[in-house]
């Protein structure tokens, strides 16, 4: 049976899937069951930081898979430790303490625990100081408190009752920010910069409004960057990108990781400061599967690779060159590029694609229109929103790559006006 037909058949169809099936990978690129080539700028949606199947990674699979692959958080664990200490002292570059569990939507349940637990030792639990305030447009994950927290409705629909004690205001809105905080306000959670809801930043004034709520209040400030962080914005962390040369500084309280963070392993992860996170002592949260030897291993060789092969640089160049080109294009069918690093949104302009006939009778939204030409081309993006193309290379992607991506992207754009 076909990969298509066998996945219909038996694998839940909770997926709109794209018709291809890949049998193997190397660097940027991938390879479909007929042989056919894709450059590939998803990277499993930001998540092969070093493309696919690095040397970095295989070497750390097979040294520690022969060595320890689980032993259960019931012991010490020496991979996990010396990774947390990889994020206190290189990521964050302060103190801390990391938890580890296995997805994004994980280390935000996680988060979300960290914030209500804290005012609840701190408050007592009659003073109702749960609440967690989140942003429109956002997107936290897939289990309850992912989707209690995402302040999108299309992910909650028919889940009810959700879990309570959320309020969303509007990205950037620092007046319905300061209006929605107040005594019962536990944290303040947010995507220094937004992905799936279509590659949003925050700007600096708002990051500093919420910080100062969040100390005038007592609450957490707590950052997502489940997509924008692991270097993806050419920092270790998404909000410092953003902050750079505007003088503002500020620093959260907890921050989640995962995707890039394991570069195709399994792993979630968040730090909390070292004022918030005795919050979280014995017996009050745990994984089965966090940070095992083996997902530990895996994911500090990535991160050092990273750390130590000017990567984070090569990210800022590449983000610049292309930035450059789009910019010199002037193309009728892209509004802007926006976005920090090698996690870039091309804002489509539907108004021009419904001159084609075609588009129309596609009833595709114009971002999947522009993915499907791409894919058909042999380039692979991802759609953010209606509107917004991704790209998401891989962080160490050569300036060749680059440029035949460049060169793809414009010939689909220019077949679609
Ligand atoms: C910002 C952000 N947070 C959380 C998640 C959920 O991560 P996961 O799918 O690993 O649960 C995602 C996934 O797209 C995300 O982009």
């Amino acid at each position: 049976m076909t990969t298509a037909g066998l996945t219909e058949q038996f694998v839940l169809g909770n997926y709109g899937r794209f018709p291809i099936s890949f049998t193997h990978g190397e660097g940027s690129y991938l390879w479909d069951e007929d042989g056919r080539r894709y450059l590939d700028f998803v990277t499993g949606i930001a998540v092969c930081a070093l493309g696919h199947c690095p040397e970095v990674m295989k070497n750390a699979l097979t040294e520690q898979g022969g060595k320890l692959i689980h032993v259960s958080n019931l012991y010490q664990i020496r991979e996990q430790a010396e990774l947390a200490q990889f994020v206190v002292e290189k990521m964050m570059e302060r103190p801390g303490k990391v938890f580890f569990c296995n997805s994004g939507a994980e280390a935000n349940d996680g988060l979300i625990k960290l914030a209500r637990k804290r005012a609840f030792d701190k408050y007592g639990a009659k003073a109702g100081k749960n609440v967690i305030i989140t942003c429109k447009q956002s997107f936290h994950g897939r289990t309850l408190g992912g989707i209690a927290a995402t302040a999108q409705e299309k992910v909650k629909i028919g889940f009810d009752p959700l879990l309570p004690g959320f309020l969303h205001v509007p990205f950037n809105d620092i007046e319905t920010l300061k209006e929605a905080v107040n005594e019962h306000t536990a944290a303040i959670l947010f995507e220094p910069l937004q992905g799936e809801g279509g590659i949003n930043p925050a700007t600096p004034e708002f990051m500093a409004a919420a910080a100062e709520l969040c100390q005038s209040h007592d609450a957490l400030l707590m950052f997502d960057e489940v997509q924008c962080g692991s270097g993806r914005t050419g920092d270790w962390c998404g909000w410092r990108t953003l902050l750079e040369g505007t003088g503002i500084e500020v620093e959260p309280d907890a921050v989640s990781w995962a995707k890039g963070f394991g570069g195709g392993f399994p792993i979630g992860s968040f730090w909390a400061s070292d004022d918030c996170a005795g919050a979280l002592g014995p017996g009050t949260h745990g994984s089965t599967f966090g940070g095992t030897p083996l997902g530990s291993a895996v994911s500090l060789a990535l991160l050092k690779a990273i750390d130590e092969g000017g990567v984070l640089e090569n990210v800022k160049r590449q983000e610049k060159r292309i930035k450059d080109a789009v910019a010199a294009w002037g193309h009728p069918l892209i509004d802007s590029l926006r976005g920090a690093g090698l996690m870039l949104g091309f804002v489509v302009d539907g108004e021009v694609l419904r001159k084609q006939a075609d588009f129309v009778e596609s009833g595709k939204t114009p971002s999947l229109y522009v993915v499907n030409a791409a894919m058909e081309a042999g380039m692979l993006t991802v759609p953010a929103g209606e509107n917004v193309v991704r790209w998401l290379p891989r962080l160490d992607v050569p300036d060749e790559e680059v440029d035949e991506a460049l060169g793809l992207f414009k010939k689909v754009l220019d077949s679609l006006i």
